[in-house]
């Protein structure tokens, strides 16, 4: 389902439309990873409301250096990023909390602010209605219009005549295997026209131990974010998961470039999800993969992003070179 609200007068009109086949899309994702080998689960079921808090609460961790440091990139390359785009759509894919626009709505005056809209997208409801309503408190005069939807769906309702600058922050890119970046990129790049911009935020390749303390947070965030997963799926689709019978475990993997994120079993136990009819059985030691994070150089990300037919235009990187801001058009477009 695509949940639709707007900004008017100041306050989120909420309506919903396009029903489609979310529920039984859910059982087949869910059912395809938790019986393939090994035993996966796709990372956006992280985030209901308590998960969207969890990853709030992450970003502010001192072991979680990204969101900082993509904030300051935001900070200083603002207006560079921002120069020549006053008017149109900021579409801004997987926006959670969104706070970081408010660093680009930041380099625009108000008047200039008044000449777009933005368009944030996210799965997690209540987390895109609440960021939603706290950034029209900030920018009263600002037009919002929000999708809760997930991002590999088309986009139809945006508007084919309006500018557009897509936003895709947090690396969140990283969290999408090869494929999936292909086709996600490329289904962005379908809806770009030879003006439109896509700015993505990418986690770059660094010391494997910063990384993976980035994910083994010593408030034990990381782990109760990791297990939420469950209780989604807990409550979501009847399972009975014990989240208390498993391990949170997330290491970096040389070979792909990527932290792994697991939850690993700590005994044997009998799995039964009422909601899709699916029982099996869990050994003990044996995991479920939740989420990988993939870790770029810009050659790596260049390739990725030409592989759906956009390239770079600007690297943004800071001194440490810990995160990248990678401004993207579509191939063969002019300026
Ligand atoms: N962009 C923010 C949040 C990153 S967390 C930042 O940089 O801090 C990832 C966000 O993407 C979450 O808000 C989550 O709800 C959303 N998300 C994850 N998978 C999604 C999907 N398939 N479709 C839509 N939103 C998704
Ligand atoms: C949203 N995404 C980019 C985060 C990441 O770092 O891959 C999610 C996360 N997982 C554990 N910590 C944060």
């Amino acid at each position: 389902m695509t949940v639709i609200f707007e900004s008017d007068c100041n306050r989120l009109k909420v309506f919903s439309a396009l029903t489609g086949h979310e529920g039984n899309r859910v059982a087949e994702e869910v059912e395809a990873g938790l019986t393939a080998s090994p035993r996966t689960l796709p990372s956006k079921y992280f985030y209901d409301a308590r998960g969207s808090k969890l990853f709030e609460e992450i970003c502010d961790l001192p072991e979680y250096y990204q969101t900082r440091t993509e904030l300051a990139l935001l900070e200083e390359f603002g207006s560079d990023i921002m120069a020549g785009f006053a008017t149109g759509d900021l579409i801004e894919l997987g926006s959670g909390a969104n706070r970081k626009i408010r660093a680009l709505l930041d380099a625009l005056t108000a008047a200039q602010r008044s000449l777009i809209r933005y368009v944030p997208v996210d799965i997690s409801e209540t987390a895109l209605i609440e960021a939603a309503e706290h950034l029209l408190e900030l920018y009263p005069n600002l037009s919002i219009m929000g999708l809760v939807t997930d991002f590999h769906h088309p986009l139809e309702r945006l508007d084919p005549s309006r500018r557009k600058l897509f936003l895709f922050l947090g690396s969140t890119i990283g969290n999408l295997d090869d494929d999936q970046a292909t086709e996600f990129l490329s289904s962005v790049a379908a809806l770009m026209d030879g003006d439109d911009r896509f700015l993505l935020g990418l986690d770059t390749l660094k010391e494997p131990a910063v990384l993976e303390r980035a994910y083994n947070d010593a408030a034990g965030v990381t782990a109760a974010f990791n297990k939420n997963i469950l209780s989604v799926l807990n409550t979501g689709l009847g399972a009975n998961f014990d989240e208390g019978a498993f391990d949170h475990l997330a290491f970096f993997n040389p070979e792909l470039s990527q932290i792994e994120m697991h939850l690993v079993a700590r005994r044997e136990m009998e799995i039964a999800i009422e909601g899709i009819g699916l029982s099996f059985v869990m050994d003990e030691g044996e995991s479920i993969r939740t989420e990988i994070c993939r870790k770029f150089d810009r050659t790596r990300a260049e390739a990725m992003v030409r592989r759906a037919g956009l390239h770079v235009t600007e690297w943004y990187t800071d001194s440490a070179d810990a995160f990248a801001l990678a401004l993207l058009e579509k191939e063969g477009a002019t300026i």
